[in-house]
């Protein structure tokens, strides 16, 4: 089977990790969440007190802790420096300062350059906002995955439910939005669809929907 490279890219919440991870799984990919490794430095701020706005502090953070993935049962585990933060990094008081944090250039450097090295030999599914445009240029297949706001936030208040995580719909809502706003006018890396990259909308259409259809770009691309 060629290895090649998959990029999904998206705004918060629109089905990006669910069917990344499906792919992976199906194809025998690894699977990369960008996001999580922005939200990792974000809680190595919270946790050593480095201001969101001291963007060298972040960057002495990536260098001094390692952020590593680890295939398990339950799913994929996130570590910093060997302590187990998958659950850490959902919580609101990092996924509301994400945005802040990984607008910083020196840090999205960083950051591009492990998930670059992570892709160099294929047969990644990766996800994030700027996976098809700045990391993986080259990609094989390039998608971008697009939901309506009050369906991204029907989708994370149930995630959040499941995880036991309290929430209210509205300000989860609002907090969506906001995110979208800093994340796609920042100036480093801003989330857009790249040029060629396939526009699939998620509203109303089911994760194994989603996931056919993205088979079929792969298939009819040639590959797999
Ligand atoms: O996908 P997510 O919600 O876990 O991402 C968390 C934040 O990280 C998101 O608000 C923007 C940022 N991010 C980014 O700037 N570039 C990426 N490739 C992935 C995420």
């Amino acid at each position: 089977m060629k290895k090649i490279n998959i990029a999904i890219d998206g705004p918060a919440s629109s089905g990006k990790s669910t069917v990344a991870k499906i792919l992976a799984k199906d194809y025998g990919f690894i699977y990369t969440d960008t996001g999580a490794m922005y939200r990792s430095v974000t809680f190595m701020a919270i946790k050593h007190e480095v201001a969101f706005s001291d963007e060298l502090g972040l960057v002495e953070l990536i260098h001094r802790y390692p952020i590593t993935f680890k295939q398990s049962e339950v799913g994929q585990l996130v570590f910093i420096d060997g302590e187990d933060v998958t659950l850490a990094i959902r919580k609101s008081d990092v996924t509301n300062n994400v945005s802040e944090v990984s607008a910083h250039e020196l840090v999205r450097k960083e950051l591009v350059k492990q998930q670059q090295t992570i892709a160099k030999d294929g047969g990644v599914v990766m996800d994030g906002r700027d996976i098809g445009t700045a990391v993986l240029p080259d990609a094989e297949v390039k998608i971008f995955l697009v939901a309506s706001v009050v369906e991204r936030a029907e989708r994370r208040y149930k995630e959040n439910q499941a995880k036991g995580i309290k929430t209210d719909f509205e300000t989860l809502k609002t907090e969506i939005e906001k995110r979208d706003y800093i994340d796609s006018h920042r100036e480093v890396s801003p989330l857009k669809q790249a040029e060629d990259a396939i526009l699939i909308d998620t509203t109303g259409k089911t994760i194994a929907e989603v996931v056919t259809m993205i088979k079929a770009v792969v298939s009819q691309k040639g590959y797999l």
